[in-house]
Protein backbone atom coordinates (compact mmCIF):
# COMPACT_ATOMS: atom_id res chain seq x y z
CA UNK A 1 0.00 0.00 0.00
CA UNK A 2 0.93 3.20 -0.87
CA UNK A 3 0.59 5.16 1.71
CA UNK A 4 1.74 3.23 4.42
CA UNK A 5 6.04 3.14 4.93
CA UNK A 6 6.98 0.51 7.27
CA UNK A 7 9.03 2.55 10.18
CA UNK A 8 9.38 0.69 13.98
CA UNK A 9 9.06 3.08 15.76
CA UNK A 10 11.40 1.64 18.59
CA UNK A 11 13.13 4.31 20.81
CA UNK A 12 10.25 7.19 19.92
CA UNK A 13 10.55 9.22 22.58
CA UNK A 14 7.25 8.37 23.89
CA UNK A 15 7.63 7.30 27.34
CA UNK A 16 10.66 9.41 27.87
CA UNK A 17 9.96 11.56 30.66
CA UNK A 18 7.74 9.96 32.88
CA UNK A 19 9.32 6.41 32.75
CA UNK A 20 9.71 6.54 36.61
CA UNK A 21 9.58 3.04 35.90
CA UNK A 22 12.21 1.48 33.79
CA UNK A 23 10.16 -1.68 33.00
CA UNK A 24 7.14 0.64 31.45
CA UNK A 25 6.17 -0.32 27.83
CA UNK A 26 6.11 2.01 25.16
CA UNK A 27 3.12 3.56 24.57
CA UNK A 28 1.63 2.32 21.48
CA UNK A 29 2.12 4.61 18.48
CA UNK A 30 -1.57 6.14 17.45
CA UNK A 31 -0.15 5.91 13.84
CA UNK A 32 0.70 2.10 13.79
CA UNK A 33 -1.55 -0.04 12.34
CA UNK A 34 -2.04 -3.59 13.54
CA UNK A 35 1.51 -4.66 12.48
CA UNK A 36 2.91 -1.83 13.61
CA UNK A 37 3.43 -0.14 10.17
CA UNK A 38 3.07 3.73 10.84
CA UNK A 39 0.47 5.61 8.42
CA UNK A 40 1.61 8.14 6.67
CA UNK A 41 -1.84 9.94 5.51
CA UNK A 42 -5.10 10.63 7.05
CA UNK A 43 -7.24 8.93 4.55
CA UNK A 44 -4.72 6.13 5.55
CA UNK A 45 -5.35 6.41 9.35
CA UNK A 46 -9.44 6.88 8.80
CA UNK A 47 -9.18 3.35 7.07
CA UNK A 48 -6.95 1.38 8.61
CA UNK A 49 -6.43 2.50 12.24
CA UNK A 50 -9.27 4.44 13.74
CA UNK A 51 -11.52 1.53 13.42
CA UNK A 52 -8.93 -0.86 15.29
CA UNK A 53 -8.17 1.50 17.66
CA UNK A 54 -11.58 2.26 18.63
CA UNK A 55 -12.70 -1.80 18.88
CA UNK A 56 -9.71 -2.14 21.05
CA UNK A 57 -11.28 0.87 23.44
CA UNK A 58 -14.71 -0.57 22.67
CA UNK A 59 -13.50 -4.61 23.87
CA UNK A 60 -11.11 -3.61 26.79
CA UNK A 61 -12.29 -0.13 28.01
CA UNK A 62 -15.50 1.43 27.29
CA UNK A 63 -17.38 -1.53 26.06
CA UNK A 64 -19.80 -2.42 23.00
CA UNK A 65 -22.78 -0.60 22.65
CA UNK A 66 -25.71 -2.74 21.50
CA UNK A 67 -27.53 -0.08 19.93
CA UNK A 68 -26.96 3.84 18.26
CA UNK A 69 -30.50 4.93 17.41
CA UNK A 70 -32.94 3.39 18.90
CA UNK A 71 -35.71 2.65 16.00
CA UNK A 72 -39.01 3.83 18.18
CA UNK A 73 -36.43 6.87 19.51
CA UNK A 74 -38.77 10.02 19.65
CA UNK A 75 -37.56 13.89 20.99
CA UNK A 76 -40.32 15.53 22.53
CA UNK A 77 -40.52 19.39 23.84
CA UNK A 78 -42.52 19.31 26.70
CA UNK A 79 -42.33 23.21 27.86
CA UNK A 80 -40.71 26.39 26.04
CA UNK A 81 -39.99 29.37 28.39
CA UNK A 82 -38.94 32.41 26.23
CA UNK A 83 -38.11 34.95 29.29
CA UNK A 84 -35.45 32.34 30.52
CA UNK A 85 -32.39 34.19 32.34
CA UNK A 86 -34.21 37.23 32.38
CA UNK A 87 -35.03 37.12 29.21
CA UNK A 88 -31.65 36.37 27.66
CA UNK A 89 -32.36 33.02 26.73
CA UNK A 90 -35.71 30.33 25.15
CA UNK A 91 -35.49 27.18 27.25
CA UNK A 92 -37.02 24.04 26.02
CA UNK A 93 -37.50 21.02 28.34
CA UNK A 94 -37.21 17.70 25.70
CA UNK A 95 -38.36 14.79 26.87
CA UNK A 96 -36.36 11.18 25.27
CA UNK A 97 -38.55 8.22 24.72
CA UNK A 98 -36.91 4.48 23.28
CA UNK A 99 -37.74 1.37 23.99
CA UNK A 100 -35.46 -1.64 23.68
CA UNK A 101 -35.95 -5.78 24.01
CA UNK A 102 -36.85 -5.30 27.62
CA UNK A 103 -38.72 -2.66 28.09
CA UNK A 104 -39.03 1.48 27.94
CA UNK A 105 -37.07 4.22 29.00
CA UNK A 106 -36.12 7.79 28.87
CA UNK A 107 -34.76 10.84 29.88
CA UNK A 108 -34.69 14.73 29.67
CA UNK A 109 -32.83 17.81 28.85
CA UNK A 110 -32.61 21.07 29.09
CA UNK A 111 -31.68 23.49 26.02
CA UNK A 112 -31.09 27.06 26.31
CA UNK A 113 -30.91 29.57 23.26
CA UNK A 114 -29.77 32.61 22.80
CA UNK A 115 -32.88 35.03 22.54
CA UNK A 116 -30.11 37.78 20.50
CA UNK A 117 -28.89 34.87 18.06
CA UNK A 118 -29.19 35.89 14.51
CA UNK A 119 -28.20 32.73 13.55
CA UNK A 120 -28.20 29.07 14.19
CA UNK A 121 -25.99 28.77 17.64
CA UNK A 122 -22.91 26.90 18.12
CA UNK A 123 -23.97 24.56 21.13
CA UNK A 124 -22.25 22.88 24.67
CA UNK A 125 -24.12 19.53 25.27
CA UNK A 126 -23.25 19.52 29.21
CA UNK A 127 -22.65 16.15 31.19
CA UNK A 128 -24.71 17.09 34.02
CA UNK A 129 -24.76 15.26 37.59
CA UNK A 130 -28.19 16.13 38.79
CA UNK A 131 -31.52 18.40 36.83
CA UNK A 132 -29.99 20.73 35.18
CA UNK A 133 -30.77 23.89 36.45
CA UNK A 134 -29.77 27.53 34.43
CA UNK A 135 -29.82 29.51 37.60
CA UNK A 136 -27.75 27.60 40.33
CA UNK A 137 -24.13 28.75 40.92
CA UNK A 138 -21.94 27.81 38.54
CA UNK A 139 -19.11 27.22 41.11
CA UNK A 140 -19.66 24.73 42.11
CA UNK A 141 -19.03 20.80 41.57
CA UNK A 142 -18.24 21.22 37.79
CA UNK A 143 -22.19 22.65 37.53
CA UNK A 144 -23.55 24.43 34.34
CA UNK A 145 -22.61 27.89 33.67
CA UNK A 146 -25.34 28.46 31.37
CA UNK A 147 -25.61 32.30 31.85
CA UNK A 148 -22.07 32.78 30.66
CA UNK A 149 -22.57 30.17 27.97
CA UNK A 150 -25.63 32.63 26.62
CA UNK A 151 -23.48 35.61 27.18
CA UNK A 152 -21.09 34.41 25.05
CA UNK A 153 -23.20 34.11 22.42
CA UNK A 154 -23.98 30.26 22.90
CA UNK A 155 -26.99 27.54 23.19
CA UNK A 156 -26.05 25.23 25.81
CA UNK A 157 -27.97 22.06 26.67
CA UNK A 158 -27.65 20.13 29.65
CA UNK A 159 -28.93 16.31 31.21
CA UNK A 160 -28.34 14.26 34.01
CA UNK A 161 -26.30 11.52 33.41
CA UNK A 162 -27.93 9.38 36.27
CA UNK A 163 -31.47 9.07 34.27
CA UNK A 164 -29.78 7.92 31.25
CA UNK A 165 -27.76 5.46 33.46
CA UNK A 166 -28.31 5.83 37.13
CA UNK A 167 -24.04 6.07 38.66
CA UNK A 168 -24.68 3.72 41.21
CA UNK A 169 -23.05 -0.20 41.50
CA UNK A 170 -26.98 -1.30 41.35
CA UNK A 171 -28.21 1.10 38.91
CA UNK A 172 -28.28 -1.49 36.05
CA UNK A 173 -31.72 -2.33 36.20
CA UNK A 174 -32.93 1.71 35.99
CA UNK A 175 -30.84 2.30 33.10
CA UNK A 176 -30.83 2.20 29.31
CA UNK A 177 -28.37 -1.22 29.27
CA UNK A 178 -31.05 -2.97 30.80
CA UNK A 179 -33.00 -2.42 28.05
CA UNK A 180 -30.95 -3.26 24.93
CA UNK A 181 -28.03 -5.54 26.37
CA UNK A 182 -28.37 -9.45 25.58
CA UNK A 183 -29.26 -11.18 28.62
CA UNK A 184 -27.10 -12.19 30.14
CA UNK A 185 -24.23 -9.66 29.12
CA UNK A 186 -22.08 -10.28 26.82
CA UNK A 187 -18.49 -10.35 28.12
CA UNK A 188 -17.54 -6.80 26.79
CA UNK A 189 -20.60 -5.12 27.51
CA UNK A 190 -20.68 -1.29 27.37
CA UNK A 191 -20.48 0.06 31.00
CA UNK A 192 -22.13 3.48 32.51
CA UNK A 193 -19.84 5.75 30.75
CA UNK A 194 -20.10 4.54 27.66
CA UNK A 195 -24.19 4.75 28.13
CA UNK A 196 -24.28 8.53 29.27
CA UNK A 197 -22.05 9.42 26.21
CA UNK A 198 -24.76 7.42 24.28
CA UNK A 199 -27.40 10.22 25.70
CA UNK A 200 -25.33 12.81 24.64
CA UNK A 201 -25.42 11.49 20.95
CA UNK A 202 -29.56 11.17 21.46
CA UNK A 203 -29.55 14.83 22.44
CA UNK A 204 -27.36 15.40 19.26
CA UNK A 205 -29.99 13.62 17.50
CA UNK A 206 -32.23 16.13 18.46
CA UNK A 207 -30.35 19.24 18.16
CA UNK A 208 -29.79 17.93 14.68
CA UNK A 209 -33.52 18.72 14.02
CA UNK A 210 -34.07 22.03 15.58
CA UNK A 211 -33.59 25.57 13.42
CA UNK A 212 -32.12 27.02 15.99
CA UNK A 213 -29.15 25.17 16.38
CA UNK A 214 -26.04 24.90 14.20
CA UNK A 215 -25.49 20.85 14.55
CA UNK A 216 -22.21 20.63 12.85
CA UNK A 217 -20.64 23.18 15.84
CA UNK A 218 -21.62 21.02 18.83
CA UNK A 219 -19.56 20.68 21.65
CA UNK A 220 -19.46 17.99 24.44
CA UNK A 221 -18.08 18.52 27.84
CA UNK A 222 -17.53 16.67 31.11
CA UNK A 223 -15.84 16.96 34.57
CA UNK A 224 -14.24 14.11 36.05
CA UNK A 225 -16.43 10.91 35.51
CA UNK A 226 -18.32 12.69 33.27
CA UNK A 227 -15.11 14.14 31.73
CA UNK A 228 -14.50 10.52 31.07
CA UNK A 229 -17.95 10.07 29.35
CA UNK A 230 -17.45 13.38 27.35
CA UNK A 231 -13.77 11.83 25.96
CA UNK A 232 -15.71 8.69 24.70
CA UNK A 233 -18.61 10.00 23.74
CA UNK A 234 -16.78 12.93 21.13
CA UNK A 235 -14.43 8.87 19.72
CA UNK A 236 -17.84 7.29 19.33
CA UNK A 237 -19.44 9.85 17.77
CA UNK A 238 -17.96 12.30 14.59
CA UNK A 239 -20.37 14.46 14.99
CA UNK A 240 -19.50 16.50 17.46
CA UNK A 241 -17.14 19.07 16.64
CA UNK A 242 -15.19 20.00 19.79
CA UNK A 243 -14.57 17.62 23.06
CA UNK A 244 -13.33 18.83 26.55
CA UNK A 245 -12.53 17.08 29.04
CA UNK A 246 -11.96 18.62 32.84
CA UNK A 247 -9.91 16.55 35.58
CA UNK A 248 -11.30 13.29 33.96
CA UNK A 249 -7.76 11.14 35.34
CA UNK A 250 -7.98 7.68 34.89
CA UNK A 251 -10.06 6.11 31.99
CA UNK A 252 -9.97 10.17 30.92
CA UNK A 253 -6.96 11.86 29.61
CA UNK A 254 -4.18 10.10 31.41
CA UNK A 255 -2.11 7.75 29.95
CA UNK A 256 -2.00 4.62 31.99
CA UNK A 257 1.18 3.69 31.40
CA UNK A 258 2.72 6.51 33.46
CA UNK A 259 1.10 4.90 36.79
CA UNK A 260 0.19 8.18 37.89
CA UNK A 261 -3.06 8.98 40.00
CA UNK A 262 -5.49 6.70 40.31
CA UNK A 263 -4.76 2.91 39.15
CA UNK A 264 -7.43 0.49 36.84
CA UNK A 265 -7.01 -1.64 40.39
CA UNK A 266 -8.77 1.00 41.94
CA UNK A 267 -11.37 2.24 39.55
CA UNK A 268 -12.47 -1.03 38.81
CA UNK A 269 -12.39 -2.13 42.60
CA UNK A 270 -14.97 0.76 43.03
CA UNK A 271 -16.62 1.55 39.89
CA UNK A 272 -16.53 -1.68 38.08
CA UNK A 273 -19.98 -0.96 36.54
CA UNK A 274 -18.92 1.82 34.34
CA UNK A 275 -16.67 -0.13 32.56
CA UNK A 276 -16.35 -3.11 29.90
CA UNK A 277 -15.81 -6.07 32.43
CA UNK A 278 -12.52 -6.69 30.63
CA UNK A 279 -11.26 -3.85 32.17
CA UNK A 280 -10.23 -5.45 35.31
CA UNK A 281 -8.16 -7.71 33.42
CA UNK A 282 -5.51 -4.82 33.45
CA UNK A 283 -5.71 -4.36 37.39
CA UNK A 284 -1.62 -3.82 37.86
CA UNK A 285 -1.05 -4.47 34.40
CA UNK A 286 -1.28 -1.25 32.52
CA UNK A 287 1.98 -2.02 30.52
CA UNK A 288 -0.32 -4.80 28.68
CA UNK A 289 -3.01 -2.57 27.55
CA UNK A 290 -3.36 -2.89 23.87
CA UNK A 291 -3.88 0.69 23.59
CA UNK A 292 -3.41 3.50 26.10
CA UNK A 293 -5.60 6.96 26.43
CA UNK A 294 -3.77 8.83 24.28
CA UNK A 295 -5.22 6.78 21.50
CA UNK A 296 -8.46 7.90 22.95
CA UNK A 297 -8.14 11.49 22.43
CA UNK A 298 -5.95 10.46 18.90
CA UNK A 299 -9.75 9.16 17.89
CA UNK A 300 -11.05 12.76 18.28
CA UNK A 301 -8.77 14.31 15.86
CA UNK A 302 -9.03 16.07 13.71
CA UNK A 303 -11.73 17.74 16.13
CA UNK A 304 -10.71 20.42 18.32
CA UNK A 305 -10.00 19.22 21.73
CA UNK A 306 -9.74 20.37 25.06
CA UNK A 307 -7.95 18.97 28.09
CA UNK A 308 -7.43 20.93 31.59
CA UNK A 309 -6.25 19.64 35.00
CA UNK A 310 -5.76 20.99 38.23
CA UNK A 311 -2.81 21.30 40.31
CA UNK A 312 -3.87 19.82 43.48
CA UNK A 313 -6.26 17.52 41.71
CA UNK A 314 -3.12 14.59 41.32
CA UNK A 315 -5.88 11.71 41.40
CA UNK A 316 -6.37 12.95 37.96
CA UNK A 317 -2.61 12.99 37.02
CA UNK A 318 -1.90 16.57 35.12
CA UNK A 319 1.10 15.12 34.17
CA UNK A 320 -0.44 11.93 32.99
CA UNK A 321 -3.14 13.88 30.69
CA UNK A 322 -0.54 15.97 29.20
CA UNK A 323 1.54 12.98 28.17
CA UNK A 324 -1.45 12.11 26.47
CA UNK A 325 -2.24 15.27 25.12
CA UNK A 326 1.06 15.42 23.55
CA UNK A 327 1.14 11.20 22.48
CA UNK A 328 -1.75 12.44 20.62
CA UNK A 329 -0.54 15.56 18.59
CA UNK A 330 1.07 13.40 15.83
CA UNK A 331 -1.98 12.34 14.60
CA UNK A 332 -3.02 15.89 14.93
CA UNK A 333 -0.29 16.74 12.97
CA UNK A 334 -1.16 14.04 10.26
CA UNK A 335 -4.58 15.92 9.46
CA UNK A 336 -2.23 19.55 9.15
CA UNK A 337 -3.01 20.35 12.28
CA UNK A 338 -0.83 21.25 15.24
CA UNK A 339 -1.55 19.62 18.46
CA UNK A 340 0.38 20.50 21.83
CA UNK A 341 3.02 22.40 20.31
CA UNK A 342 5.02 22.19 23.31
CA UNK A 343 7.03 19.55 25.31
CA UNK A 344 6.62 20.58 28.35
CA UNK A 345 3.67 21.08 30.78
CA UNK A 346 2.71 25.01 31.19
CA UNK A 347 3.39 26.11 34.46
CA UNK A 348 0.47 26.54 36.90
CA UNK A 349 -2.26 28.77 35.83
CA UNK A 350 -1.19 28.92 32.45
CA UNK A 351 -2.36 27.15 28.99
CA UNK A 352 -1.24 25.85 26.24
CA UNK A 353 -3.75 26.58 23.27
CA UNK A 354 -2.63 27.74 19.90
CA UNK A 355 -3.21 23.99 18.25
CA UNK A 356 -6.15 21.98 17.95
CA UNK A 357 -5.67 20.60 21.11
CA UNK A 358 -5.54 23.23 24.27
CA UNK A 359 -4.36 21.99 27.56
CA UNK A 360 -5.09 24.29 30.88
CA UNK A 361 -3.47 23.63 34.16
CA UNK A 362 -5.63 25.74 36.88
CA UNK A 363 -4.29 26.15 40.07
CA UNK A 364 -6.44 24.38 42.92
CA UNK A 365 -8.31 21.12 43.07
CA UNK A 366 -10.34 18.89 41.34
CA UNK A 367 -13.65 21.13 40.38
CA UNK A 368 -14.22 22.47 37.06
CA UNK A 369 -14.94 26.43 37.43
CA UNK A 370 -15.43 29.61 35.85
CA UNK A 371 -11.98 29.62 35.34
CA UNK A 372 -12.28 26.43 32.88
CA UNK A 373 -14.76 27.50 31.19
CA UNK A 374 -13.17 30.98 30.10
CA UNK A 375 -11.04 28.72 28.54
CA UNK A 376 -13.24 26.32 26.52
CA UNK A 377 -15.39 29.19 25.38
CA UNK A 378 -12.20 30.98 24.24
CA UNK A 379 -10.52 28.05 22.30
CA UNK A 380 -14.36 27.43 20.72
CA UNK A 381 -14.42 31.33 19.75
CA UNK A 382 -11.49 30.63 17.80
CA UNK A 383 -11.93 26.69 16.47
CA UNK A 384 -15.58 26.53 16.00
C1 LIG B 1 -13.76 9.10 41.89
C2 LIG B 1 -13.19 8.23 40.80
C3 LIG B 1 -12.59 9.07 39.68
C4 LIG B 1 -13.61 10.06 39.19
C5 LIG B 1 -14.10 10.89 40.34
C6 LIG B 1 -15.21 11.88 39.98
O1 LIG B 1 -12.74 9.76 42.57
O2 LIG B 1 -12.24 7.38 41.38
O3 LIG B 1 -12.16 8.24 38.63
O4 LIG B 1 -13.07 10.85 38.16
O5 LIG B 1 -14.65 10.04 41.34
O6 LIG B 1 -15.99 11.65 39.09
O7 LIG B 1 -15.30 12.90 40.68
Amino acid sequence: MKSVVKIFRLGFPIYLGFASAASASPAPDPLATISGEIVTTPAAWTKEVRPRTLEHFRETIYGVRPVDKPADFSAKIIRTDRATLGGKATSKEIEFRYSGPHGKGGFHALLLIPNAAKAPSPTFVVLHFTKPDPTAAASVNGAWPAERLIDRGYATVAFDVNEVDPDRPDGYAAGVRALFDSQPPPADAWGTLSAWGWGASRVLDYLETDPAIDAKHVAVVGHSRRGKAALWCGAEDQRFAYVISNDSGCAGADLARTKKGESIANITKRFGYWFSPNYPKFAGREDALPIDQHQLLALIAPRPLYVASATRDLYASPEAAFASCRLASPVYQLFGKSGIDSSTQPPPGAAIDSGTIGYFLRIGPHDMLPADWEHYLNFADKRL
